[in-house]
């Protein structure tokens, strides 16, 4: 059987990452966030652009010196004195990389730079030179590329290769490119560009038509052996390609993309942490992966389904992102089943009249308030207790509930052995959680109706 291929994953959380609105970092910052990456297995580092301050020149020479393992990049427009700078910032690096940028599209050339497509070919291949000059491992990025003219874009590759690139890079600088047409064109350059074979082929892709990743997935498809991204998809306007998301859909889905990375997916979930600590730039909720919703049940149908096997509505484990458990929110969506088990975990077993009863009471409140948190069901124990001892015409049950003891958190207990949690082994099975609940079949429909 054949090896698979490996992906390497280059982040630019760092660099075009900081660009974005509010997440510019300090020297210190950048630092912590570097060791972060380090224990996440990136392959390489884009630390800053050191000619764009002091601070970023600085930031990118204390990751270069501290973090070993992985190589560490500093960005360059193609003129000596960035050049020259970025390698300055970069030389104490185990393994340091120059990555020197120029737009190829027209709309770039003729607004933007006023050059013309000789003379951009020439500054690309000239800087290449004086790159390589001074360091080993050479990226050139044709900025714009995906709206530049396919044969231009290949005889500025073909120059910068002859130069002594290592790495091509194709950047979606807009956003603006879809996933078939972005494999084309890689496709086209891989056909075109002679001496392609002995270079990476890397691509970049921002979020601007919310593609950034599935146009990276296309490009991997099709040839490309690295992906530039970013934790949490944070750079300029949408963003880049989000980290976790393009290496978890490689990994949930090895039957359509079969290549390794180097990640180690446990520090997914922590490294989105500390950026946004870092940043003070929140993730949003339903961010794939990382946010506060990815692994969060709230219809009943859904929780009733996680509670049978969690293989019905997750398909990879939180714990497989180092993200710790699981969380069913109790809302006017959830199930009693849910309900049940949250009141396990609790502390508190039920009989399955006292669970009808608490579930007429948490309905009602679910509909006044968005989710009922712990201290709310701690207070429908306490009303189930009291309406126990006081019995009243809305209280139905003739049982004496199975609740008064206390425990050593002073909640009042069932007194019954530990009752056992929901888990799983993170070893992606999905094992059924360990709670047997709802025997009944009218549990059972209504659970199922709640989530329709
Ligand atoms: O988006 C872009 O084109 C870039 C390059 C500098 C790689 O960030
Ligand atoms: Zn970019």
């Amino acid at each position: 059987m054949s090896e698979t291929e490996q992906v390497t994953i280059f982040d630019t959380t760092l660099r075009d990452g900081e660009q974005s609105p509010g997440c510019s970092m300090t020297a210190d910052e950048k630092l912590r966030m570097a060791r972060q990456l380090d224990r996440l297995g990136v392959d390489v580092i884009e630390a800053g652009f050191p000619v764009s301050s002091d601070g970023d020149f600085h930031s990118v020479q204390l990751v270069a010196r501290e973090i070993r393992r992985p190589v560490i990049a500093a960005l360059a427009r193609t003129c000596h004195g960035d050049v020259e700078r970025a390698w300055q910032a970069l030389k104490a690096a185990a393994h340091p990389r120059i990555h020197t940028f120029l737009a190829t599209s027209d709309i770039h050339l003729q607004y933007k730079l006023k050059l013309s497509r000789r003379e951009c070919l020439e500054q690309a291949r000239d800087a290449v030179r004086f790159a390589k000059s001074l360091c080993a491992d050479v990226e050139f990025s044709a900025e714009d590329a995906t709206r530049s003219d396919p044969q231009f874009l290949c005889d500025v590759l073909q120059a910068v290769i002859e130069a002594g690139a290592t790495a091509i890079n194709i950047p979606d600088t807009v956003g603006y490119t879809v996933p078939s047409e972005f494999a084309d064109l890689i496709q086209t350059i891989r056909r075109q560009v002679h001496g392609v074979e002995r270079v990476t082929i890397s691509v970049h892709c921002h979020d601007d038509l919310g593609l950034a990743v599935a146009n990276s997935l296309a490009a991997v498809g099709a040839g490309a052996r690295q992906v530039e991204c970013t934790i949490n998809g944070i750079g300029e306007r949408a963003g880049n390609a989000s980290l976790e998301e393009f290496v978890m859909a490689m990994r949930v889905r090895p039957d359509r993309y079969a290549f390794r990375t180097a990640i180690v997916s446990e520090e997914l979930f922590p490294s989105s942490q500390l950026l946004a600590e870092i940043t003070g730039v929140p993730v949003q909720p339903n961010k794939a992966i990382i946010g506060r919703n990815a692994f969060a049940h709230e219809a009943g149908i859904h929780q009733d389904g996680m509670i049978k096997n969690p293989l019905t509505y997750e398909i990879m484990t939180p714990q497989s992102v180092g993200v710790p458990s699981t969380r069913f929110v109790l809302g006017k969506h959830s199930g009693r089943h849910a309900l049940g088990l949250r009141c396990e975990e609790l502390g508190f077993r039920l009989d399955r009249r006292e669970l009808d009863q608490i579930y007429r009471y948490f309905v009602a409140l679910a509909d006044s308030t968005k989710t009922v948190e712990d201290n709310h069901i701690l207070e429908l124990m306490r009303k189930l207790h009291r309406e126990r001892l006081h019995p009243s015409v809305t209280v139905e049950s003739p049982h004496a509930p199975v609740i008064g003891s206390s425990n050593a958190a002073g909640h009042s207990h069932a007194g019954l052995a530990p009752v056992g949690h929901p888990s799983r082994d993170g070893s992606g099975n999905g094992a059924a959680p360990s709670v047997v609940l709802g025997t009944h079949e009218n549990d059972q429909q209504e659970d199922y109706l709640w989530g329709v």
